[in-house]
């Protein structure tokens, strides 16, 4: 077995007693390039999750498979015995890698990693809340959110009600006696509503409540969440952290006094996920910083674009000055870190054949429900079918999303400029 923080012997006395000065100068570098948490967050993701030299220190924490770990006897078999390091499902040196990393960019005491993003929210309402709990849900959740909460949670006896994204503070009329957790995901990841968090985390914190938010769309960069008051943040790493497309993970990430409650639950359902997936996650992870820039930078231009067209009514963009939720935006969000994903709402007129047409139209967006990849995307959403309490904002409008990739910018407007006209064919 592989020991964390620990070299194979053999390596270890060639190197010290070969290359003592050398190797005391690794290990002071070591020490302190360590996590640093008055690091910039750029800095932190190059630094983080690489503690590990155990396997002649390449840059990368190496892939490690296992189920099964060996001891070499009882007594260190025993000596194991409630820790992690007893079997592959409790966690690897890829997967220890890739919390530590997590942890050290939101600031958060433990991470528990999940293999989707759903996956990630059911561990972590199922780790919370028991039969007779009621859960205050935003009507913006991710659908299949929704989904869990109408189903497994209502036949498990825990309720849930759902409130407008946009009422804040005013969630305090809709608190019942056995609400214990609050939920919010900010922004909406169709209708890009910005949440209060501050204003939630009162309310829930007045009651005795948890706040637990999905924070996909701001990823580990966008804000500190902890410090606006979020209990336990959730990821769809699937999304901008992973970031090519083609991992699906999810990630758990919580401050004391919440750990051990958390991990038990994780434990109990058997939640976790392979080295080689952690492994794709966290070498995406290094280039979060630099491709969110570029996502932020090409999506403002076509932001821009967008909202002058006279097809367009309205570009759901919080980042962009004069967008709904802007304000927000500005008080709560890293300004270096938007990312690349936007609604539009459609000029009345233009009806939902001609958005398909549009849709068609399109030579470099692919047409898929994710986002968070290197590449762009585009489909048709139709909100007011997926929503409950506000149903009604939604109804008769024509919607699409954008998420903006990586591509060159001149290139994807080009493509945009030319699936409007194309709008427009008879
Ligand atoms: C906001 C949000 N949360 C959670 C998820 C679920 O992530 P996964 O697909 O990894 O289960 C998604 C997926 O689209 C999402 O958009």
């Amino acid at each position: 077995m592989i020991e964390p923080n620990s070299k194979p012997p053999r390596v270890q006395a060639i190197q010290i007693k070969a290359f003592p000065l050398a190797w005391a100068f690794y290990r002071l570098r070591e020490l302190t390039m360590s996590d640093n948490p008055s690091d910039h967050p750029a800095t932190r993701l190059a630094h983080s999750g690489r503690a590990d030299k155990s396997c002649y220190g390449p840059v990368n924490p190496p892939v490690v498979r296992a189920s099964t770990l060996l001891f070499a006897n009882t007594a260190e078999l025993k000596a194991a015995a409630g820790t992690r390091r007893t079997y592959g499902r409790h966690g690897t040196p890829t997967t220890q890698a890739l919390e530590d990393a997590l942890c050290a960019l939101e600031g958060a005491d433990a991470c528990l990693l999940a293999p989707s993003g759903l996956a990630a929210i059911t561990t972590t309402l199922l780790s919370l809340l028991k039969a007779g709990d009621h859960l205050l849900m935003t009507d913006s959740c991710y659908q299949p959110t929704r989904d869990f909460c109408d189903g497994l949670l209502a036949r498990m006896g825990i309720s849930t009600s759902y409130y407008d994204p946009l009422l804040d503070a005013g969630i305090a009329a809709l608190m019942q006696a056995n609400t214990r957790v609050v939920f919010a995901e900010s922004a909406g990841s169709l209708t890009f509503e910005m949440q209060d968090l501050p204003a939630l985390a009162a309310v829930a914190h007045a009651q005795g409540a948890l706040l637990v938010a999905d924070c996909t769309w701001a990823t580990p960069l966008g804000w500190q969440v902890f410090e606006l008051g979020v209990d336990v943040a959730v990821h769809a790493a699937t999304k901008y952290i992973v970031g090519h497309s083609d991992v699906l993970l999810g990630a758990i990430l919580c401050r004391q006094p919440l750990v051990a409650q958390l991990r038990q639950g994780h434990h109990e359902l058997g939640v976790s996920i392979g080295g080689d997936d952690a492994y794709l996650a966290l070498r995406g992870l290094r280039t979060l910083a630099a491709r969110l820039r570029v996502h932020q930078h090409n999506a403002a231009q076509i932001a821009h674009w967008l909202s002058v067209q006279p097809e367009v009514a309205q570009v759901l963009y919080p980042p962009m000055p004069g967008a709904a939720g802007h304000a927000l935006w500005q008080r709560d969000c890293q300004p270096e870190y938007a990312n690349g994903l936007l609604g539009l709402v459609f000029a009345p007129g233009i009806s939902s054949a001609q958005v398909d047409r549009l849709i068609d139209a399109c030579r470099l967006f692919g047409i898929g429900y994710s986002w968070g990849g290197y590449e762009s995307l585009i489909i048709p959403v139709n909100p007011s079918k997926l929503r409950s309490v506000t149903a009604a904002r939604w109804q008769g409008k024509v919607m699409a999303r954008l998420h903006i990739g990586l591509e060159d910018s001149a290139d994807l407007l080009a493509d945009l400029q030319q699936a409007f006209v194309a709008m427009h064919a008879v």
